[in-house]
C-alpha cells in the first residue's frame, strides 16, 4: 500500500479545538508540514518538519519527496475544505493519496460565539480575492460570513458592502484571534466600523 498525504484541520488555533483524530495523526506523524505557528504548537522532537511560507512549490516538492517513504501529515487552519492548501494539493496529487481530517472552521467558530445559526448565511472570502458583485449585493435579512486579509479588512470591507447597497446601520461583528486567550468580538455597524481598531485576519459577520 502506498503512503498518503493526511490533511488535518487544526481549527481556529487553540489546541483545545483540534479534533482527537487530527491530534492523533499529528502526534504520530513522522513527517509534518504546517504554518510556523502550528509547528510551534504541535510538532514534537524527532519529527521531520517543513514550514508553509510563501513558497508553495517548495512545499509540494517536500511532500512529493517524503511521500516515497512515509505518510506526510499536513496541518491547515480551520477546516481543510474551506480555503486551505487542500486546493493546491488536489491540483498536484491524485485524490486517491489524500486523506482529509476535518476541523472546526474559523467561520463556524465565529457564528457559534455569536449564537447565530449559519445555515442561511452566505460564506465568502476576501482573503486574497474579492467575491462577485452579485454575492455582495444587499438584500434584507441577508447574512454574510467573511474571511478577510490585510487589504480587505474590518475597515475596508464595510465600504465595499455599503457601495453594494448595504445600509450603514447593518450589524457588523468583528471576530478576531478566535479561540485564543485574547479573542475579541466587537459588535458595531457598517457605518461605525471605521471608528474601531482595524482587524486584518479576522471573521466579519454582517446581518442585513
Ligand atoms: C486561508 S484562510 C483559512 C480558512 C480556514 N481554512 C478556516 O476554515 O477557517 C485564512 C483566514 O481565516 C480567518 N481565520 C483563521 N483563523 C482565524 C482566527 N483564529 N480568528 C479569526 N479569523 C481567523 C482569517 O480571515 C484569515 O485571514
Amino acid at each position: 500500500m502506498g503512503y498518503r498525504i493526511i490533511v488535518a484541520g487544526i481549527g481556529p488555533g487553540n489546541p483545545k479545538y483540534v479534533l482527537p483524530a487530527a491530534a492523533e495523526a499529528i502526534q504520530n506523524a513522522k513527517v509534518l508540514v504546517g504554518g510556523s505557528r502550528a509547528l510551534a504548537d504541535f510538532a514534537r522532537d524527532g519529527q521531520m518538519t517543513m514550514p508553509i511560507r510563501g513558497d508553495i512549490p517548495a512545499v509540494m516538492d517536500f511532500i512529493r519527496k517524503h511521500l516515497e517513504t512515509s505518510d506526510v501529515v499536513t496541518m491547515v487552519s480551520g477546516d481543510p475544505g474551506y480555503y486551505s492548501l487542500l486546493d493546491a494539493l488536489r491540483r498536484e496529487f491524485s485524490e486517491d493519496v489524500i486523506n482529509v481530517i476535518p476541523g472546526i472552521s474559523s467561520v463556524q467558530y465565529a457564528f457559534s460565539k455569536l449564537a447565530l445559526p449559519w445555515h442561511d448565511a452566505l460564506l465568502l472570502s476576501f482573503h486574497g480575492r474579492v467575491p462577485d458583485d452579485s454575492a455582495l449585493k444587499y438584500e434584507k435579512g441577508k447574512i454574510l460570513g467573511l474571511l478577510t486579509d490585510a487589504k480587505y479588512s474590518s475597515k475596508t470591507i464595510p465600504d465595499v458592502l455599503m457601495k453594494h447597497g448595504w445600509p450603514a446601520d447593518a450589524r457588523l461583528s468583528v471576530c478576531s484571534r478566535l479561540s485564543y486567550e485574547d479573542e475579541e468580538i466587537v459588535r458595531t455597524t457598517l457605518g461605525k466600523a471605521a471608528d474601531e481598531k482595524e482587524q486584518t485576519h479576522c471573521i466579519l459577520v454582517v446581518e442585513g
